[in-house]
Parts: C-alpha cells; structure tokens; sequence
C-alpha cells in the first residue's frame, strides 16, 4: 500500500514522496535508488548523462537515498571520476548560484568501479558495493547501458544476474542503435530478453524528451482549434526537417556503419511523426499511446526508393578556412558511399492521411542546426481574396511551425491584413516563443528520460513492437540502397543539402518550409 501510494504521489517531488511514504508506510522498509553508467568513462556519460543526473539533484526530483556509480574498463578512482564529472558539467545548472555547493554534494555520492563488459565477477564486485551503500534499504536498481551495441547484452546478462536477489526493481535503459534492420533489431530484443522482463527495458530515443516533442500531444489534444483540423481534409503536407552544421565530427567510425537514415530518420524523425499522426490514445497511459503509435506505423505505406534523395557532404572552403569532406574523416572509408543527408517522401495508408504526403530531410554539415516540424494547410477553397486581383496572396496558405529547437516556439502563420485605407495582405506569425513566455529554462531531454525511468513511467521509451514496425519500415529500403550501391549526390559542407531534395518535394507538390 505504501508503494501504492508513492505512484499516487508521482507528482510531487520524488524526495517529497520519499518521506511522506516512510512517515505513512506502517512499517514499510525504506527504498533506494542505485544508478549505474556503463560506459561511464565515453562521450555520452560526459556530455549527457552525468549532467542530467545532477539537474535532476539539483532540481530536488532524485529520491532521498540514491547512489550513483560509473563502471567502465578505464581504470579511475572515485575521486578521478567525481573530478572528470565536475568539468564535463554542460547543464543548464552551471548557471545557477549555488550550482558549486550543490555539485559538491552531488559528487559525494558518485562512486566508480572498474571492470569489463563480460565479466560476471566484476559485476558481482560492483554488487557488493551497491549492497553497501544500499544499507539494507529496498533496493531499486537502474543501469544505463551508455557503450556501443555490440556490447549491450554481455552487459545486461552480467547486471542482471548479479542483482538476481534484489527486493526492489532492476531498470536497463538501452541507447540507440536497436539493430541495424529488422534482422539485427530482433535478434537484440530476443538476447535482451533472455535476461530482462520487457517492462524493464527502456529503449531510449532522446527526441522524445525533447519539451517541444512532449508537448506535441497538448498541442493536439487539448486545442480544440487543431484537432478538427489534422487529417486529410485540412492539411496539405507534413514536414519533419534535422540538420546539423557540423558533420560526423568524432563519431565517423560509429556513423559509416549506420548513415543518416538509421541516425535520424528510422528512429528520432519517425517517432515524432507517429506522435503527430496516431488517432487519440485511450488514456495517457504508456500502453495507450504506444498502442497507437504502432498501429500508426503499420499502416504506412512501403517506402519506394524514388521517394528517397540522398546525399553525402564534400569538403568545401569559406572565406579562407577550408571544411572536411565526409571522406576526410580517417575512421571513414575513402570510398564510402554512406549518406550523411537523406529527403523521403512517406505515406500513411489510412482513412485520416490517404495522399498526404509527410516528408522528411535530414542532414549533418548543412548551413544551420534545427529541427523542426512543418504543417502545412491547403488553400482556403473558393478565397475571396484569390479572386481579388488588387491583394497579393494568390498561393499563400496557413502553416503551423513546431521548432523542438534551438528557440523552441510555435508559430502559426496566417493571412493579414496590412493596416491602412488600402487592401493589402501580408503573412504574419502568431508566436509563441518560449524564451519570453517562460522564464525557466528547458530541461535536457535526458533529465526527463532519466527521471521517467526511476519513477517507472514508460511512455516516452519504445516499445518492442514499435521498435518492429519502424524497421520493418525501412528495412526494405535501406537493403535496396546498399544492394544497388546507390551513390548519394555530393553536396558543400554548410549549404544546404543536395538540389535532389527540392526535386522530390516538387514531385509532391510541396515547397519545404
Ligand atoms: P563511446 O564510444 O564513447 O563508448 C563508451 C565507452 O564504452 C567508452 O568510454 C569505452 O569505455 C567503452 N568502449 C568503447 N568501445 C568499446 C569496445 N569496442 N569494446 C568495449 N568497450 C568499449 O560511446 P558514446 O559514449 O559516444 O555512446 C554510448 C552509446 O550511446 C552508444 O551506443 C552510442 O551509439 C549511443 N549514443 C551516443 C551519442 C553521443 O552523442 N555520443 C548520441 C546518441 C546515442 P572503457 O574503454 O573505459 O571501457
Ligand atoms: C543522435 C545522433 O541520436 O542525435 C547524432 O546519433 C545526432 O548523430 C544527435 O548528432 C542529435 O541530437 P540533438 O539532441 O543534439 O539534436
């Protein structure tokens, strides 16, 4: 009844939580929270995860007693890990006033164990160490597996076993790649399951934490003015737009094997578009939507391989400073042929988006950093003011913007008239601009991630069958592509992707936003 209780309090800060539960618990014996970074001494425990552990300390939302532990194969001490953690610090807390006492806390309780991926030995060393600092308590445990793929399920078969005799719950947050196809995707998803309930799998896309991204199903279901209007009927076409200016930089080796299709687009770009597509979930319970989200999935359309514009950046030079091509990278093949921009036009094969056309462009090295999502509106039928030769909007139509980042915003844009004696109409923007309606910062979307998979709450992981139905998506394609040795377009480093991608949206009948 006290964890009962506890999941009615999810709302109230975790810490808050805590205490009310061991003030009203009867009895019931405290609980802990262990967090284990596999992989800790990488790129993404520094620049992501570590940091996103301290905002949500910071912000108060970890529980009372929790433990953090890094575990890789570089030997470091704890003192060396607290020292690599204090200047990787890139939240948005290192703002903040107070941030250097609160962080001095936060190291004391970070820990790290050396030890290999495979090694059932070491994972029993780390136990014990675990149990220590878990004094007895109820002992939850989550491990963040942050290490190449080809090494996640050595790992969970090692932490899993060794905290086979936990009272508390075992959590594994898995990162991205889930496979390279379907083939490959299955295959990980039957290893993991040899040793994980599929409830304790937490397969993270970190688009889904994203502020804008979450607040995609507000927009749509508690707007009465958006609802009506999202289907066929009203909209002409659907955008979904990724781009770096900066290309592979670092993670060449890790990025030839896969290329920006399985990057981007299989995974980041089309989860946010089966949140923007999927019928009205039951509830907003993680099953619910997830339900919907797979049903969205499967009825798309295969994707042809015409639909699909693909390119790969060359080294250019500007204003005397010269850019690497892709090839230039020394972990990347001189001939490789992987595309670092991909254009694709998909379709929903339902009764809600028959003939839409949803397009979606994604790119590294390209002139700006944004992503984005781009609604946009078919003609006013009939338009007094097309009829009007003296106005002079004869083709603009209303588009609503979704900018997940950077400025994160929304904006509609509508037909105006210019104020005067005359009839004159411009386009203008309805805009809500986070920055100045909200005066707190926006939360990393590993903050929101991490703390969803210590409350327990999955709706923002994938789910097996959704992880299926995206493969099963591309996969045909993406065997097509490498069978056929497609070569992408070649295009400059900071411009703005290949000339194909404009072709193809003109194939739809669309002008990229
Ligand atoms: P790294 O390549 O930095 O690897 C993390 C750690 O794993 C390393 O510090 C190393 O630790 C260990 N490791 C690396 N290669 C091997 C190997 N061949 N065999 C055994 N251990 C190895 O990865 P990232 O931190 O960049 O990424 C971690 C995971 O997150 C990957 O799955 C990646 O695809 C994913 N990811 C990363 C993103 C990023 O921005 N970096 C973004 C999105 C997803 P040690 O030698 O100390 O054991
Ligand atoms: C990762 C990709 O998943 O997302 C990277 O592997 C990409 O290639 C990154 O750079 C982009 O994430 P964000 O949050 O910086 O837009």
């Amino acid at each position: 009844p006290a964890e009962k209780l506890k999941d009615g309090l999810l709302s109230v800060q975790s810490q808050e939580a805590d205490k009310l539960v061991a003030e009203l618990g009867g009895g019931q014996q405290e609980s802990t929270v262990s967090i284990t970074v596999v992989g800790a001494s990488g790129d993404l425990a520094k620049k992501k995860i570590f940091p996103a552990l301290f905002a949500l300390y910071y912000e108060g939302c970890l529980p009372q007693h929790f433990t953090i532990y890094g575990y890789a194969r570089s030997k470091m001490t704890d003192g060396e890990l607290r020292d690599m953690v204090s200047k990787t610090l890139t939240c948005r807390i290192d703002k903040r006033a107070n941030c250097g006492e609160k962080m001095e806390e936060f190291l004391k309780r970070c820990f790290y164990h050396t030890g290999q991926y495979d090694s059932q030995e070491h994972f029993v060393a780390l136990d014990k160490k675990l149990k220590e600092h878990e004094g007895g308590r109820l002992s939850n445990r989550l491990f963040y597996l942050s290490i190449p793929p080809n090494i996640f399920v050595d790992a969970v078969k090692c932490a899993s076993s060794s905290a086979s005799s936990l009272s508390g719950w075992t959590r594994v947050i898995v990162e991205k790649p889930f496979g390279r196809d379907s083939k490959t995707s299955a295959a990980l998803t039957n290893s993991l399951k040899h040793y994980l309930e599929e409830d304790q799998i937490f397969r993270i896309d970190h688009y889904l934490g994203k502020e804008l991204v979450e607040n995609l199903s507000v927009l749509r279901f508690s707007n009465l003015i958006f609802e009506p209007l999202w289907s066929r009927q009203y909209i002409q076409n659907v955008q979904f737009i990724f781009s770096e200016d900066f290309g592979t930089e670092g993670r060449g080796g890790y990025f030839d094997h896969y290329g920006i299709i399985r990057d981007i687009m299989q995974n980041h770009l089309l989860q946010i578009l089966a949140l923007f597509a999927m019928e009205t979930p039951v509830s907003l319970d993680a099953e619910d939507i997830r339900n919907e989200k797979v049903k969205v999935l499967r009825s798309m359309r295969p994707i042809q391989l015409e639909d699909v514009v693909m390119g790969q950046y060359k080294s250019t030079t500007k204003g005397g400073v010269t850019y690497p091509g892709y090839t230039d990278d020394k972990t990347v093949p001189k001939d490789s042929l992987t595309p670092t921009f991909a254009a694709a036009a998909l379709f929903i094969d339902n009764a809600r988006w028959d003939g839409v056309p949803f397009l979606m462009k994604a790119g590294k090295a390209l002139h700006t950093r944004s992503a984005e999502i781009r609604v946009q509106f078919k003609h006013v039928p009939g338009n007094l003011y097309n009829r009007n030769s003296g106005t002079n909007l004869d083709r603009t139509t209303n588009e609503l913007v979704i900018r997940v980042q950077p400025d994160e915003g929304i904006y509609l844009k509508i037909n105006n008239k210019v104020p005067g004696l005359g009839m004159r109409l411009d386009q203008s923007h309805l805009n809500l601009l986070y920055s100045t309606r909200y005066s707190k910062e926006i939360p990393d979307a590993y903050e929101r991630l991490l703390l969803d998979a210590i409350e327990g709450e999955r709706r923002l992981f994938i789910r097996s069958d959704e992880l299926d139905a995206a493969w099963a998506l591309f996969t045909p394609l993406l065997e097509e592509i490498e069978e056929k040795k497609m070569i992408p377009e070649f295009y400059p480093y900071g411009s703005r992707g290949p000339v194909g991608a404009h072709y193809l949206a003109a194939k739809h009948n669309v002008q990229w936003g």
